[in-house]
This record gives structure tokens, sequence and C-alpha cells, in this order.
């Protein structure tokens, strides 16, 4: 990327601005912002992609909107943006591109990379992919004694999992009737036995999904699995019929022992948390048909379209990116709360902690000078109505402030009874809570109102006050869908890059998980029996511990 440096974040006159209106908002209430303008929902609100944002119960006004898009410009927002789609060498420090876009793009579009276009290799790969699904689903590809598959079995960590097992869990509905899909990612042996326990090696397909083939994690996993199929009636050859493998390192796959012809490629311009709609989304479209599949990079694009296109002021993932940036820097928030309401989302917060943690838990800016303020936040959160017996408590009356994006559909894909109405209520219910609270007073005259004496309101009044004036994003879709799912993800992903940009960081890689990987390799062989042997390397506690583990553990 011809990347010129940014000039300091904090020492401009847009951060300036942005201080002061910060200054004039903290004291203000939500409360007085809906009350003095009616219109706020829809001056508020955005549409895109299927999407509707609900940005009003937000600390925000005309004017610190106005200050917060300065300072997008002033970071040159819209030209990175631009880079991004042209597949400019925006992760700098690995020197690629991060095209995950491309992966979407439709057939009849271009996205050039050093002068060759990738759509038609992106195709190609699709196009392989259909007919493998459709082999599976017809019964055409059978395993070992001619039977169909019954389950599928995906094995690969982080991105290689996290997002396939996080959509196919979202599309359960979709999912067809004769293929179980589960997913083994933990180095703990208990993720792999308790799910091969209950399988069939005759009808079982292995996904091995590694970008690198190299991580620990999954070539234990696989070789585990191999060591179960061959033990349990499988021979060498017919391990070419049951494993599938999706790499970029074709080589390391075919010296596993996974037939060429078997190998999906991944590309070096693809990014592990952002790979769920290459091959590594095979699970997904093994669950729930190619169709279906094609349809969520179809919502992907269409977010893609909108975040490339809109301008800044009317742009989902730019709004949510600067809103996120706001309540980081001016109100000291640590975290950030991604809380679905919608039981099939419920693993949408692990997939969004990957995305948003790896990518912009950063110290460096790009030209690798410290930053002076905060990046990445901590993302957390689950199924709602779940959480509100559970954390919601901080959320109310804890002393951090949490920004919270609320994410519901419409229409719920098991509407029984009167449920749907009650989940939406849960959640409409919470964002005005946080928005509101609850004064002392009105808590006291509640109480009073119940036939408490006086003296008794009094003393709880301050318990159950709840300040209020805690910001949140309402999302709204139709339905959970493929559509509506691969907008959501990719509005993610494009709010992730649009913070990166702010904050002047390699949001694409990922050089803080190497250490605990590095040093992992010499503690292991330290663990063995007579690993023990010479010097102790360490510090104290992890000879201690290594110590430990060799007399009582089990090696
Ligand atoms: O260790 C982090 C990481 O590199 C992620 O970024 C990636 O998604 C994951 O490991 C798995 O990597 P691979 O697909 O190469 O096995």
């Amino acid at each position: 990327m011809t990347y010129s440096p940014l000039p300091p974040l904090t020492d401009s006159p847009e951060w300036d601005a942005l201080r002061e209106q910060a200054e004039h908002l903290r004291p203000r209430h939500m409360r007085d912002l809906f009350a003095e303008d009616p219109d706020r929902y829809p001056r508020y609100t955005l549409e895109a992609a299927g999407l509707l944002l609900d940005y009003s119960k937000n600390r925000i006004t005309d004017s610190s909107l106005a200050a917060l898009m300065a300072l997008a410009r002033s970071r040159r927002l819209e030209e990175r943006i631009g880079a991004l789609f042209k597949g400019e060498r925006v992760n700098t420090t690995e020197n690629r591109p991060a095209l995950h876009a491309a992966l979407r793009t439709p057939e009849s579009e271009a996205v050039t990379v050093e002068g060759q276009d990738v759509v038609p290799e992106v195709h190609h790969t699709l196009r392989r992919m259909e007919t493998f699904v459709g082999q599976i689903h017809s019964g055409q590809w059978r395993g070992m004694n001619g039977h169909p598959f019954t389950d599928v079995v995906s094995i690969g960590i982080g991105g290689s999992f996290l997002g396939p097992q996080m959509v196919s869990e979202a599309l359960r509905p979709y999912w067809h009737d004769q293929l179980r899909c589960h997913f083994v990612a933990n180095i703990d042996g208990s993720d792999i036995s308790d799910t091969l326990r209950h399988l069939d090696p005759e009808t079982t397909l292995f996904l091995v999904q590694s970008k690198s083939f190299r991580t620990q994690e999954t070539l234990a996993n696989a070789r585990a699995a191999r060591e179960w199929f061959v033990e349990n009636g499988g021979s060498q050859e017919q391990v070419s019929r049951h494993f599938v493998a999706v790499t970029s390192q074709q080589d390391e796959a075919e010296r596993f022992g996974i037939a060429r012809d078997n190998v999906f490629p991944m590309w070096d311009w693809v990014g592990g948390r952002y790979s769920l709609w290459s091959a590594i989304g095979l699970p997904i479209a093994l669950a729930v048909g190619m169709d279906n599949f094609r349809s969520l990079l179809a919502g992907a694009h269409a977010m893609d379209e909108h975040f490339r296109t809109a301008p800044l002021e009317r742009n989902i993932p730019v709004i949510m990116g600067l809103l996120g940036l706001w309540y980081s820097h001016f109100f000291d928030a640590h975290s950030h709360a991604v809380l679905p309401y919608d039981h099939f989302l419920k693993s949408l917060p692990a997939h969004l902690q990957q995305l948003d943690m790896e990518s912009n838990g950063k110290q460096v800016r790009i030209n690798g000078t410290p930053v002076d303020y905060p990046t990445g936040p901590v993302i957390w959160g689950g199924a709602g109505a779940n959480g509100q017996h559970a954390y919601h408590q901080l959320l109310h009356q804890g002393t951090r402030l949490v920004p919270v994006d609320f994410i519901m559909p419409l229409h719920s894909h098991n509407p029984l009874g009167d449920h749907h109405r009650l989940l939406f209520a849960n959640c409409l219910s919470q964002s005005q809570a946080l928005m509101r609270g609850k004064i002392d007073e009105e808590a006291f005259e509640e109480m009073r109102a119940e036939g408490m004496p006086e003296e008794k309101a009094r003393e709880l009044a301050p318990h159950k006050a709840i300040p209020g004036n805690k910001p949140s994003n309402t999302l709204l879709l139709d339905r959970v869908d493929p559509k509506g799912l691969g907008a959501l993800i990719a509005l993610y992903e494009h709010k992730v890059f649009v913070q990166g940009a702010l904050w002047d960081i390699d949001s694409f890689d990922q050089w803080g998980v190497e250490l605990g990987k590095q040093l992992g390799k010499t503690i292991e062989k330290r663990l063995e029996a007579d690993g023990g042997q010479g010097e102790p390397r360490e510090d104290s506690s992890t000879t201690g511990l290594i110590q430990l583990f060799r007399e009582r553990g089990q090696g």
C-alpha cells in the first residue's frame, strides 16, 4: 500500500473538537435528548443490506456526530476503505492485501491483485465446493462400505473454526436432513473424544481446516481422527474418501495423507478470522447447502457495497466504528457487549471476539511507534434473554460503562406461542432501561405506592435507583437467514476495519499470539518424563509447575 503516515490521533484540531463535544455531553442525560427531539429515532436510524441500525440510544447529538465525521475524514478513512477494496497491501506487516470482500464478489466483477483478477479462481473454487456438496448430499460420494455420510467433523481452530461453527449453528433451521455437523477445535483430548464417541467411522467425513496446515491443535486432532478411523475399520486407502482438507499449503495436506483432489485452496490474501467466506466455509455449505451458502455471500456483498459506497454519514459500519471510539476514548469504556436476542446466534459473540480482539488488540501504529491511546475493547456477550439473569446487573448498576449492541430478528424460525413477542419485548426493555434508568425518587415513589413505609423506602431507594444514560445500538434483521447473517457478519468486519484505520494500526496481523506458541514447544518437551534434565531455563514459577506436572500429572 502507498501508506503515508497519519498525523497523531490525539493532537489535532479534530480531536480537540471531539473533546469539547464530550465535555458538553457528559453531564447530559439521554432521557433529555429524547424528550427534546421527538425525531431522534428516525434521524438516528439507517437501513442497508437488509439490516436496520437504530443508534438513537447513544450519547450523541448532531454536532458530536459531525465532529466524529470530521475526525474520520482527517484520518483519510474514505481513502483507506478504497485501498481495502482495491486489494492494496493494507496488511502492512505481512505485506499482503486483505481481500475477504473478493470472496463474495459476483463473477461478473473483477478484483485485481497485482494485475491479476482473483474473482475467477474464487468462483472456480465455489463451483468445486458445489460439486462436492452435491456429491455428499446425493450420496454419490460415499464412505467405506458404500454408506452415505451422516456426519461431518470439521477440525480447525481460531478463524478456521469460530466462523464456520457460528454460521452453521446460526443457520440450524436450514440444515440438510441427513447430515449432522460437528466441530472439534481444542487440543484438549476431551473435545475430539466426546465428538467421536457417538459417531460411526463408516459414515463420518472429516474436514481438516487450516490455512497454514501448521497449527498444533488442528494437526493433533486430525491425527487423532485418522487413528480413530483406521482403528475402527478404515484403511489407509479409505482415508482419501473420508478426509478432505482446506488449506493454502496443499503439499502439507498431501504429506498428511489427504489426496490432492480432496484439497480445497485458501489464499494468502484471506486472513483466518475473515475466512468463513472461502472454502473454510465448507462445513457451512455441507450443513445448509450451496444455495444458502451463496445467499450468505450475497448478503455480505450487499454490505460490502454499502460500506464501499455510502457517504460516511450514512454508513453503518463507519457509524458503529466511530461510536466505539467515542466511548472508548471519551467515556472510558473498556469493553463492548454483543447481545443477540436469537437462540441460534448464541455463538456470534465468540466469533466477534476473535474478529475484533485479534484484529485490533494492537499497541503500535502502522509505522511501529507506540500508540498513546486505547485500541480494541474487550468484546464479550451472550444470548439474550439469558444474560438478563446474569451479567445485565453490571450493565445497569455497575460502575463501568459498557456500550451494547442488541441484535434482534423480526421473525423467529420457531414462532411458538407468544415467545417471540416476549423475546422482542425483553430486548427493547433492556435497551430502554439502559437508556432511561430510574432515579431515586421514582424508585421511592414506586415502593410507597406498593405500601412500603416511608423510612424503609428511603433506605432502599439508592439501591434500586438505576442511573441509565448507558448507550446501545439496536440492529434488526428480518430473520436470521443466510442473507441477513452474511450482511451482519460483514458489517462487523468493516466496523473493525474502520476502528483499525482510525487508530492507524494493522488490523490484519496477529503477532501477539506467536510467543505463546513458541514457548509452548519448549515447555512441551520439558514436560516429558526426561525433559527436566539439565539446568532449568525458565522462571521459578514455570519450572515449579513443570516439575509438579512431571511428578503428579499425566504426561
Ligand atoms: O493463532 C492464531 C491463528 O493464526 C488465527 O489467526 C487463525 O485463524 C488460527 O490461528 C488458525 O490458523 P490455521 O487456519 O492456519 O490453522
